[in-house]
């Protein structure tokens, strides 16, 4: 395999030629079902059904667990997506999507929709459960299938955006959360919450003194009933609390031809906590290469996978941007 490298093609076929065992890592963002065009033949997302995206997932997921190290995790960003939205299961027109980039009030470049003359996409359809307007739910459909194939299902964070895209909607509320999802290969598995413990929002001498003691009886604990906490040895950690799940990350817009990257701060703590340093992140749906460029600032490895040759190269230009730490 060929360390801080990105690999051209799709991804189930290089992870295929790739050694057992050999990325302690995966941090990745697949493309959202039926909202995005990323123009090549072979582009995950654009399957007709669900179902039939799901299953093309978990496949190639499956192949990333023989490369994963025994105690590596994988974090997967994952949107949802309605069903039967504008006649497409996905996203608006062309000429909609570009007059909302022009008007600065999208994040996405004009090129982003399914409504393209011409688009082999999902299709217009009706499916046996899911009605026109439903929510799909595809980050738990995810979830559950990967499951199913033997991941360990860790955790969902949550991804709060405190700038959502604007909806125009008036019958349900903006939407301004994707899911990240934390599996791993086996139960136990690396994880640094050191690295990634965050402050406390309230001052610690509000546990300070008798609460620091596993003896004592401080006032904050009788007036909170909190002493199972420290019966438990639960006292704070002076260096910070441990990370929640809940994470708030702006979303930026990036210049680059390129209109789904993931905010850097999204991934920082992933590759924190689940790559130890000088390990190898490995990113098998790679766009504009901020998984790699992230590695480099924290001092791992990485290795890419991407179909599209225009973002491979787009990406080697910011990474190489990103400076050279190895
Ligand atoms: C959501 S984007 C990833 C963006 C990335 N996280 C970033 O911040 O730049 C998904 C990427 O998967 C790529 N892709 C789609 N189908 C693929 C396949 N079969 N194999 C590898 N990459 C694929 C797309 O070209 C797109 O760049």
């Amino acid at each position: 395999m060929n360390l801080n490298a990105i690999y051209t093609g799709d991804a189930l076929d290089v992870l295929r030629t790739l050694p057992d065992k050999s990325a302690s890592c995966g941090v990745t963002s697949p493309p959202y079902y039926g909202l995005r065009d990323y123009g090549v033949a072979g582009q995950v997302g654009r399957e007709d059904t669900p179902e039939a995206y799901i299953e093309r997932l978990v496949a190639i997921f499956h192949e990333f667990k023989r490369v994963l190290a025994n105690d590596g995790t994988l974090w997967v960003n994952i949107g949802d997506s309605d069903w039967g939205k504008k006649g497409l299961s996905g996203e608006s027109s062309h000429a909609y999507q570009a007059a909302r980039y022009a008007a600065g009030v999208s994040y996405n470049r004009p090129c982003s929709s399914t409504g393209v003359a011409g688009v082999v996409g999902p299709r217009q359809g009706s499916h046996p459960v899911i009605k026109r307007k439903d929510l799909i739910g595809i980050p738990w459909m995810f979830a559950f299938a990967m499951r199913a194939d033997g991941w360990y299902l860790r955790q969902e964070i949550i991804w709060n955006k405190p700038n959502p895209m604007p909806e125009s909607v008036r019958d349900r509320c903006t939407k301004s959360h994707e899911s990240l999802f934390l599996f791993s290969k086996k139960e136990r598995y690396y994880f640094d919450s050191k690295a990634i413990l965050e402050p406390y929002t309230q001052p610690l001498n509000r546990w300070s003194g008798n609460d620091l003691k596993a003896n004592g009886h401080s006032k904050w604990a009788q007036a909170t009933g909190q002493n199972a906490y420290r019966n438990r040895n639960m006292r704070p950690n002076p260096g910070g609390r441990n990370k929640r799940s809940v994470r708030n990350v702006q979303l930026r817009s990036f210049r680059g031809a390129h209109f789904a990257t993931y905010p850097e701060a999204l991934i920082v703590d992933c590759i924190k906590a689940g790559c130890p340093p000088g390990g190898v992140v490995l990113d098998p749906f790679m766009g504009a290469g901020t998984t790699p460029v992230v590695a480099r600032k924290q001092g791992r490895q990485y290795v890419g996978i991407e179909l599209n040759p225009d973002y491979v190269k787009l990406a080697n230009e910011r990474v190489e941007r990103a400076g050279k730490l190895f």
